[in-house]
């Protein structure tokens, strides 16, 4: 078993449990171990009847569903034949429930400037935004990209497509103009939604030129909204094309109701990086979606009426997605939204914020968590942090230092930690300790949620034994799972659905230990995680030998303290001798065709890179030599033996 983060012996090692406090418990929503096993028992044994009450209680319908799930692998279709909204179970259904003075985001922007939302002026929000939408043609199935700093708009532009059926395509404002052109282009996006600019650190980023470079190669985007969030002057509006939001959206009237739609409508696309070269819109729909997100928050986060809940993602990702936006609103929590990064003015924002906000329960990543140790225990120590009762993880294995840190430091040895795990793919948690009642143990997501069926597989499909690791699959339909790639079947049948038949193909690979626990152990394929962020080795590569002077590209990925994985890349050239220019020319190049997050750590420049007989790179040498460690194992294959050295001897 490979191990791309290099934490593994360090997780097999690890046997501490931390019970949950008694007084966590008692009020718990899941307070007692046999409630949470008859709710898995009757997911398993009754799966219909199980979804069918979640699905009554839990959602708005205009219409009643006939079906609860029509499962023909891989499609699935759930709770078929009703009409729901996603905006309505945000907005609406909390208002009609006299929950509309409640504060539904609390934000704060960067420079520190700060709103608060109500879920009715929330809802009013949404509802102008979706009239200006409408009036800029768009309807029932058209896709609106979204590429936008961290503000309430961002929320409102989502759950305006919503309300009206469109499909929200969200693009990480840290993408470049290349990415958001292909995006534009896979997803035949109407119009696109952004700003003037968003701060970080400090500086002003001008999303809008990013997006005007993009836009000259987006034949389908008609029109343009544009947030003035920056102020910045000289902001080029191509008359016809762009509109200000503030022109548009404010002058709409507010009361736009929701559309009912059929369960399966699209509710949005989602791109992300799988084993080839070009990201895959991962598609969800409607009903399913918005249950999954809804339910999972309130299981996993143990909702309370009074909590003020922090995710500190982003919405171009799916963390946002369904735990800033569909999941929170439709449970009518407090969320606290923050526009800007973590360190700014000074390494203790995060914890200014908690103690400002009271915020109750909070979901971070690893990669910030190994920062903040980093940075030093005394920006914790300033503040108060005694509002927190439940910390949560997402988006990479925790590794055992890291989850002991947030243990003691943030949660003061009161708080329990969720690791949660799960994809985009899967719409919503899938593995996570439930808070009152799940003994956790530091680098493990635990157990499956109630409706989740996890197994592990050998590669020819086999269950393996307790302590094996293998691929992880889960076995059964649920309703948040993926509906498709946008645009390409053929590809979700062959990346999910071919390798184990019948079951869905995470990626993954796991071990299950002999308390029925899971730890994950990094990916199968060629996917890295670099600061939570998925990214494919081979778009990496194929960035690169865009490059006129690139011959061949490896990358791979290599333990890293602070990103889990860094990108270390292997590039062979061609005219004359490199350097440090080009090493330099190459990291903005794909900078420019990717994004600032896709940039390599380490970039080496090589005569030749080591292949088998038949041509294949050997990444796992690559792996070794990026991670410096002393290249081991099979090498008889290597067609040039004189290749290796030569790119040990550049180290
Ligand atoms: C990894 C993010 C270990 C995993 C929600 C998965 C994790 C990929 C965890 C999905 C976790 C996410 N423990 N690994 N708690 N959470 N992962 O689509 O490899 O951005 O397949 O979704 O991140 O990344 P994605």
């Amino acid at each position: 078993m490979t191990d791309p983060s290099g934490q593994i012996d360090h997780v097999l090692a690890e046997s501490r449990t931390f019970p949950p406090p008694p007084e966590f418990t008692a009020k718990a929503v899941f307070s007692t171990m046999d409630q949470y096993e008859a709710a898995y028992r009757r997911a398993a044994e009754d799966r219909d009847g199980f979804w069918r009450d979640e699905a009554t209680e839990h959602l708005h319908w205009f219409e009643p569903f006939q079906e609860v799930c029509r499962w023909q692998a891989p499609n699935a279709e759930w709770f078929v034949g009703g009409k729901t909204n996603a905006s309505y179970n945000c907005l609406d259904r909390n208002i009609d429930a006299g929950r509309g003075d409640r504060t539904a985001i609390v934000w704060e922007g960067e420079p520190g400037d700060t709103r608060s939302l109500t879920y009715s002026e929330l809802r009013t929000e949404v509802a102008k935004c979706a009239a200006a939408l409408r009036e800029l043609g768009v309807g029932v199935g058209d896709v609106v990209s979204v590429y936008m700093p961290m503000t309430p708009e961002l929320a409102v532009t989502m759950l305006a497509c919503a309300r009206i059926g469109a499909i929200h395509s969200v693009i990480f404002a840290g993408f470049s103009a290349e990415s958001i052109a292909d995006r534009n282009n896979d997803a035949g996006a109407k119009v696109i939604v952004t700003a003037d600019g968003l701060h970080r650190r400090g500086k002003v980023l001008p999303l809008k030129e990013t997006v005007d470079e993009a836009l000259a190669k987006s034949p389908t985007v008609q029109k343009c909204l544009v947030l003035r969030r920056v102020g910045q002057d000289g902001v080029s509006m191509q008359e016809g094309r762009d509109v200000w939001w503030h022109e548009l959206v404010d002058k709409q009237s507010g009361d736009l109701p929701a559309v009912p739609l059929d369960s399966e409508t699209t509710l949005f696309i989602l791109y992300t990086s799988g084993s080839t070269g070009k990201p895959k819109g991962i598609r969800h729909t409607t009903a399913g979606y918005n249950l999954w997100a809804k339910r999972t928050f309130q299981w996993v986060f143990d909702h309370r009426d009074e909590d003020v809940y922090w995710c500190t993602a982003d919405c171009g990702w799916i963390t946002g997605h369904s735990y800033i936006v569909y999941g929170p609103l439709s449970a009518g929590a407090t969320c606290l939204m923050y526009e800007g990064a973590p360190n700014h003015p000074a390494e203790d924002r995060f914890w200014e914020l908690v103690e400002k906000y009271k915020v109750s329960v909070l979901y971070t990543a690893p990669t910030a968590i190994r920062a903040f140790i980093k940075w030093g225990d005394e920006h914790v120590e300033k503040h108060d942090l005694t509002s927190l009762r439940l910390l949560g993880s997402v988006g990479e294995g925790i590794n055992p230092e890291a989850w002991m840190w947030y243990h003691r430091k943030i949660g003061n040895e009161r708080c329990p930690i969720v690791d949660t795990w799960w994809q985009t793919e899967t719409g919503g948690i899938m593995m996570s300790p439930l808070p009152g009642i799940t003994a956790t143990k530091p680098g493990s997501c635990t157990r499956p949620l109630p409706g989740v069926f996890p197994k592990i597989v050998d590669e020819s499909g086999q269950p393996v034994e307790a302590n094996h690791g293998g691929m992880l699959c889960i076995a059964e339909p649920w309703p948040g799972m993926l509906r498709g790639i946008w645009g390409d079947e053929e590809r979700f049948i062959e990346q999910y659905w071919s390798k184990v038949p019948g079951m869905y193909l995470t990626g993954d690979n796991a071990r299950q230990d002999e308390d029925g626990y899971y730890w994950i152990m990094g990916r199968i394929d060629d996917v890295i995680n670099v600061s939570g962020h998925r990214l494919s080795t081979i778009e990496v590569e194929s960035a690169l030998v865009s490059h006129e002077l690139v011959c061949e590209a490896a990358v791979v990925g290599r333990p890293d303290d602070l990103k889990g994985q860094a990108i270390a890349a292997f590039v062979t050239v061609r005219g004359g001798e490199p350097d440090e220019a080009l090493r330099k020319e190459l990291q903005q190049h794909v900078r420019n065709q990717i994004g600032a997050l896709a940039q390599p750590d380490d970039l080496r420049f090589a005569a030749a890179l080591p292949k088998t007989r038949s041509g294949k790179i050997m990444r796992r040498l690559l792996r070794d030599i990026a991670a410096g460690h002393e290249v081991v194992g099979d090498t008889s294959t290597l067609e040039d033996y004189s290749v290796l050295a030569k790119l040990r001897d550049e180290d």
